[in-house]
C-alpha cells in the first residue's frame, strides 16, 4: 500500500466514525471516499448502522450497493445530514478546488442539500493558495465547447480539454465535458473567478467550492487523522 493510500484510508475510517444512525447521507466519489464507503459499510454490517446515501456519481452509486449501502436519489432525499466528499485542494479558508474525478456538478449539487459537509483528504491537498497545486476543472456542455474554450481561457488561465488514456474526450455522468485549467501563479481571488466563470455561457459549474466545507479530516502516512474545524469567518 502507498503512502498516499494509507492516509486517504485514515482519513475515510475516520469519517465513517462521524455517521450515526438515522443519519442521510451525501456520498461524494473518489479515492479516498471509497475507503470511506468500506469503512461505513463495515459500520452498517457490525454496528448494526441504519443509514441512506445519495451518490454524487454513477461510481459511487456502484460501488455504494456492491457494498450493501442503501442509496437514494436527490429527488427522493433533497436534505442531507451530513455530505462527505473528497477534495483536491483545501485552502486555509477551507475553499476547494473539486472535480478531479469528474464529478463536480453534482457533489456540488448535493453538497448544497447537506446540513454538514465533512472533506476528506490524504496528506498534500492543504494549500495556502488554491490553484498551485491541481487545475481547476470546469464542467461545459458539448456544444460550442471552442467557444468556451476561448472564453474560459480569457479569465487567465490556460484550458486543457480533459481526454482519457486513448485520447477520447472525457465525459461526464452528466453528459458534459471538462476543461482543466492552470492557473501560472495560482488563482489569486477565488471568489471573483468563480463569479467569472459561473457567468460564462457554456460553463455549467466551476471547481471552486465556496462556503461548502464546514469541517475538514486529514489523513496521514502512519494510519492517524486529524480533524480541523472551519475557522471562524472575520467580522
Ligand atoms: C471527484 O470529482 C473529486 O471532486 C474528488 O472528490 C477529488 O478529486 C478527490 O479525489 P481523491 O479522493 O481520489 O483524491
Amino acid at each position: 500500500m502507498s503512502t498516499g493510500t494509507s492516509a486517504k484510508q485514515a482519513a475515510g475510517v475516520a469519517a465513517a466514525a462521524l455517521v450515526e444512525t438515522g443519519m442521510r447521507l451525501g456520498l461524494g466519489t473518489g479515492s479516498t471516499v471509497a475507503f470511506f464507503l468500506e469503512a461505513l459499510a463495515e459500520r452498517v454490517r457490525s454496528d448494526g448502522l441504519e443509514v441512506i446515501g445519495v451518490p454524487t456519481s454513477e461510481d459511487t452509486a456502484q460501488r455504494a450497493t456492491k457494498l450493501g449501502i442503501p442509496v437514494t436519489t436527490l429527488e427522493e432525499l433533497p436534505e442531507l445530514d451530513l455530505v462527505i466528499d473528497g477534495a483536491d485542494e483545501v485552502d486555509p479558508a477551507f475553499r476547494l478546488i473539486k472535480g478531479g474525478g469528474g464529478a463536480l456538478l453534482r457533489e456540488k449539487i448535493v453538497a448544497a442539500c447537506g446540513k454538514r459537509i465533512v472533506i476528506i483528504v490524504g496528506e498534500g491537498k492543504r494549500v495556502e493558495k488554491l490553484g498551485t497545486t491541481f487545475l481547476l476543472p470546469v464542467e461545459i456542455v458539448p456544444f460550442g465547447a471552442k467557444a468556451t474554450h476561448a472564453k474560459v481561457g480569457a479569465v487567465g488561465c490556460q484550458p486543457y480539454l480533459r481526454t482519457l488514456e486513448n485520447g477520447e474526450t472525457f465525459v461526464t455522468d452528466n453528459g458534459n465535458w471538462i476543461l482543466d485549467c492552470k492557473f501560472p501563479y495560482g488563482i489569486e481571488d477565488p471568489e471573483q473567478l468563480h463569479r467569472q466563470l459561473s457567468e460564462t455561457p457554456g460553463v455549467v459549474e466551476v471547481g471552486v467550492f465556496l462556503g461548502l466545507c464546514h469541517h475538514v479530516i486529514e489523513g496521514r502516512a502512519d494510519g492517524t487523522a486529524s480533524h480541523h474545524e472551519q475557522p471562524a469567518t472575520p467580522a
